[in-house]
């Protein structure tokens, strides 16, 4: 419920700053205290008499006020809120907030903020596109902020394409979602295994795989976000992940994870496999590099690894949850089903690699939600914190009491 929450709403310059005033009015509607923070170019778009007239405060936009010198605390901001929700944020402001370049008062306050942020992009789809900005959202995201994705459409230069904001009613439908499921996990602890593992060779070499971590990652805050005390294991990943209710533990190989999990699992209600573990591991491992000789090269023996998920699977309690995950290249459902039974896991997310937009290193997944007791659900491409969110949900509604 938004009623009673109090959000800062950064606003920068784009044109969409319009829609901005929609966004207060809706927001002071449901109940919430709002704070404009403006930066310098928003107010080209849009005069900050109108948002101070319908947030009932005066905007922020400058360090001072010039005539009396009063300072304006971004620090004490930061503190005071509940959420922050960046709309529009411009490709400029996405940069400097993902890099840290606070040079005014909006990304100042998004610095010192200790409440969850929301950041609505809008820009050309150009923009958009580009690398850059790619990049600095996946950064934003890895900090465990929500990006509410652009829509796709007529934008403001008349091309057509995805750049526009988000609109009003879906940003405070997000918000209000959030702040309604914020403690549905609490007290609950959950265990996720994330990322790929390495399996050495020699001190130089090792066999892996080209799994991100993201989805992991996005299911430990989703969860830690849900109020529940969150083990994350992680194979080698370049994430980081802020929030205090989660406790990462590093592993290199499947046994270090292997034996991280299952002496960990009887302490907490719920494990997610979502590592991309390595099948084998190399039977010999070289302590010295392996020279490049003429001749044959070296041949390596293989031997299997322990299956963690299905290890989980015999130790689980009757009150335990466990789910596992499923990429697949091909019979996707065959393979999902043979997974769920022998790992003895209550469901099993599949994602396919021939689907675009979904598995290893990109930002999106599209999956499938397979349970236990024959039940489906197809879910559309989304961003993997979105689609943390469905398989969240899919626990609370159905798996805990
Ligand atoms: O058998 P497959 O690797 O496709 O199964 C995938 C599921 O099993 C995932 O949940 C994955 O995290 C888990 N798994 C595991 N240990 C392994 C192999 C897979 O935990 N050695």
């Amino acid at each position: 419920m938004i009623a009673g929450k109090k959000i800062i709403l950064g606003i920068t310059g784009g044109i969409a700053a319009y829609k901005a005033a929609s966004l207060v009015r809706l927001l002071v509607k449901g109940g919430a205290e709002v704070q404009v923070i403006m930066t310098p170019n928003a107010k080209e778009f849009i005069a900050p008499l109108t948002l101070s007239t319908l947030s009932g405060k005066p905007v922020i936009s400058e360090f001072f006020t010039a005539n009396t010198g009063q300072w304006n605390s971004h620090v004490d901001l930061g503190l005071w809120a509940d959420a922050m929700v960046i709309a529009p944020a411009t490709a400029s402001t996405i940069g400097k907030m993902a890099n840290g370049v606070a040079d005014n008062m909006l990304v100042t306050t998004y610095l010192s903020a200790k409440a969850p942020v929301f950041v609505a992009p809008a820009m050309d789809l150009d923009m958009f596109k580009h690398p850059t900005t790619k990049r600095n959202l996946d950064l934003l995201r890895s900090y465990g902020n929500h990006i509410i994705e652009p829509a796709a459409g007529e934008l403001a230069s008349h091309l057509i394409g995805k750049g526009r904001m988000e609109e009003p009613e879906n940003i405070y439908k997000v918000l209000d979602a959030f702040f309604d499921q914020q403690h549905d996990l609490q007290g609950k602890k959950v265990l996720i295994t994330a990322g790929p593992t390495y399996e050495k060779i020699d001190p130089v070499r090792f066999i892996g795989n080209f799994s991100s971590g993201k989805q992991g990652f996005a299911l430990a805050q989703e969860c830690a976000e849900r109020g529940a005390e969150v083990t994350l294991v992680t194979g080698p990943v370049n994430l980081s992940i802020a929030h205090p209710g989660v406790t990462r533990i590093d592993v290199m190989s499947a046994d270090e994870m292997h034996n991280a999990v299952v002496s960990r699992f009887p302490e907490h209600d719920i494990a997610i496999m979502c590592a991309a573990v390595a099948d084998y591991k190399v039977e010999h491992v070289m302590d010295h590099k392996i020279k490049r000789e003429k001749g044959d090269a070296p041949v390596l023996t293989l031997v299997k690894n322990p299956d963690i998920a299905k290890a989980a699977g015999a130790m689980k309690r009757p009150d335990q949850v466990l789910v596992g995950f499923a990429l697949e290249t091909d019979n996707e459902d065959a393979h999902a089903h043979e997974k769920l039974l022998k790992k003895n896991l209550d469901f099993i997310v599949l994602n396919s690699l021939k689907d675009e937009g979904a598995g290893f290193q990109c930002s999106t997944n599209k999956v499938k939600i397979i349970e236990s007791d024959g039940s489906e659900t197809v879910y559309p491409c989304k961003d993997k914190r979105m689609v943390a969110k469905d398989i969240v949900d899919v626990l609370k509604s159905k798996y805990l009491k």
